[in-house]
């Protein structure tokens, strides 16, 4: 449960969601070109400012919704902002808020060019009650959806009284978790954040009666549409994992073919089937590194490497050719793989094994017969609660965010009384299944791409990436640049966008 990774639907027993990856910058005055502004997190996770950045933090209250003496405890509230772009108060030049992620906020501001994002409570530094307060339910209590939202909302209008900004606009942008913050910022306080781009954010999937096959589908349809070979080799080797971990001899094998260090065979399957869904979720056209650098097209990549294997021909060489762009892209692996070093390692929180105990459970992790996984049947709430109660002496509230936000519901409510939302999905994403994927109104605006992968649109622009990519982003920016006019015209400001 520690190190359970929240990319990994179930792979570490829980379902959990993802992160929003390298995040592309939105600045409507001036679209800035690749890599504009963005942050440079050093090898020990510190960002450099000298792209415009500064790191800042807020006293934030603990809680705001209660008056009982311990809500008026503060904690320090990190946030990261950018002004280099910015048109300036007296120009009521809009404001762009990154609705931070499930991870340390430099890894997700990284390639990001927005104006400012903020570090959810229990996130990276921002922490209540101290460093090692998310593994204690005393002082994790504190950390909800809700609380969350309210903790942006108040940063957010802070902020602008300190820029004496309050005149302009702000539209929120995430993406996965975060996208998920940000539709739901919109419907909150729709006063304070003009519209949101909501990007990968599986809102409908916090319905514990939701389809837990469909994630895996996702995934089985990526690897079978690229190579029905590499499909069958992924989907035949559970089996062979498990008959060669049940003899001393097979799992000797095993580990020198996979290059495993030694004992690591035990948790291969879960270290394999991690860097396969988390390809699934990155498979972006151009180079990336977020979870682990990782070339253009993986998937392909992946299966090009189970189809020509260059190091043996039984299962394990093929698979090891697989794990091998995942693992070890850049070479620097070392002599053999650790298997325990989960495909999530440089984002795994606590924080997020807490959410999933108490909140936010995202169905996934069933696989019919179809799947290039071993067939399952996907979580058991039962089950979950008994874990959830054991680590951590908390029970889940499964239907609290159904509630609270609405799912399979949602659409018809946001058609009566929603507006300005962007939802972005990519249709190679797992996550795509949660996605709201078809437009609900004029001014809640679905955009689908069937070859875009988690939050693409969000990634920092590049010379190389295809056009459908490129028109995807300007498409979400004509749409946000109509929600600032329109704001500009109710307001009577004037303005040159
Ligand atoms: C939880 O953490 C707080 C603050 O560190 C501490 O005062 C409290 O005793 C802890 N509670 C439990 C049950 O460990
Ligand atoms: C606004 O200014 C006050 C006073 O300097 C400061 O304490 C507070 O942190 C600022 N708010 C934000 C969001 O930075
Ligand atoms: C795999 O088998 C093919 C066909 O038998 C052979 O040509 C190839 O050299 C083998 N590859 C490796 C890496 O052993
Ligand atoms: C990782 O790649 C480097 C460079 O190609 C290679 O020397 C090393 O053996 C690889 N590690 C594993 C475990 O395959
Ligand atoms: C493998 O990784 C785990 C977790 O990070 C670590 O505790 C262990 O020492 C590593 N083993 C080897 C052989 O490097
Ligand atoms: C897979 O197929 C078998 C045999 O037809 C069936 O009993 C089982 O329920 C199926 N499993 C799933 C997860 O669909």
């Amino acid at each position: 449960m520690k190190s359970s990774s929240f990319l990994l639907p179930l792979l570490s027993l829980l379902s959990l969601l993802c992160p929003s990856l390298g995040t592309k910058p939105i600045f409507l005055r001036r679209f800035p070109s690749q890599a504009h502004g963005s942050l440079r997190p050093s090898a020990d996770g510190h960002v450099s400012s000298s792209r415009g950045w500064e790191t800042k933090y807020y006293t934030q209250t603990l809680d705001h919704f209660n008056y009982h003496p311990i809500s008026y405890v503060t904690f320090q509230q990190k946030y990261l902002i950018n002004a280099e772009h910015w048109g300036g108060a007296a120009a009521s030049a809009p404001i762009f808020v990154y609705t931070g992620n499930e991870g340390p906020i430099e890894i997700f501001a990284k390639n990001t060019g927005l104006m400012f994002d903020i570090a959810p409570k229990y996130y990276g530094t921002s922490i209540p009650f101290g460093s090692g307060a998310e593994e204690n339910a005393t002082t994790a209590g504190y950390l909800s959806t809700s609380l969350v939202l309210a903790d942006f909302a108040t940063l957010i209008v802070d902020l602008k009284r300190n820029l004496t900004a309050q005149k302009s606009p702000v539209v929120v942008f995430g993406g996965s978790y975060g996208g998920m913050l940000a539709a739901w910022f919109r419907l909150k306080y729709p006063e304070v954040a003009i519209g949101a781009l909501a990007s990968s954010a599986p809102i409908l999937q916090i319905d514990p009666n939701f389809n837990p096959f469909v994630f895996t589908s996702i995934i089985t349809n990526n690897f079978k549409s690229t190579s029905e070979n590499c499909y069958r080799v992924i989907k035949n080797s559970w089996d062979e994992i498990d008959r060669a971990v049940a003899s001393n001899t097979g799992k000797e094998k095993m580990e020198k073919s996979l290059k495993l260090c030694t004992g690591g065979a035990e948790s291969a399957k879960d270290w394999i089937d991690g860097a396969l869904t988390l390809v699934s979720m990155t498979d972006y056209p151009t180079p990336s590194n977020f979870l682990q650098p990782l070339p253009a097209y993986p998937v392909k990549q992946m299966c090009n490497a189970i189809d020509n294997p260059t190091t043996g021909n039984d299962t394990f060489a093929k698979l090891y050719g697989a794990m091998n762009i995942y693992y070890n892209y850049t070479g620097a692996a070392g002599e053999c793989f650790n298997t325990s070093v989960s495909a999530t390692e440089r984002i795994d929180s606590d924080a997020w094994s807490w959410q999933t105990c108490t909140e936010i459970f995202l169905p996934t992790g069933a696989n019919n017969n179809e799947s290039m996984f071993q067939p399952s049947t996907g979580t058991n709430l039962e089950w979950m609660t008994e874990l959830c109660y054991y680590y951590y002496y908390v029970k889940p509230r499964f239907f609290w965010l159904t509630t609270e936000f609405g799912a399979s519901s949602i659409k018809t409510a946001l058609k009566k009384f929603g507006s300005n939302i962007i939802f972005y999905n990519g249709l190679k994403d797992p996550w795509s299944g949660g996605g709201v994927l078809k437009s609900i109104s004029k001014t809640l605006v679905a955009i689908v791409a069937p070859k875009g992968a988690h939050h693409v649109d969000l990634r920092a622009s590049t010379r190389d990436d295809p056009k459908w990519l490129q028109d995807l982003r300007t498409s979400e920016v004509q749409i946000i640049k109509k929600w600032i006019r329109q704001y500009y015209r109710d307001n009577s400001i004037s303005s040159s966008i």
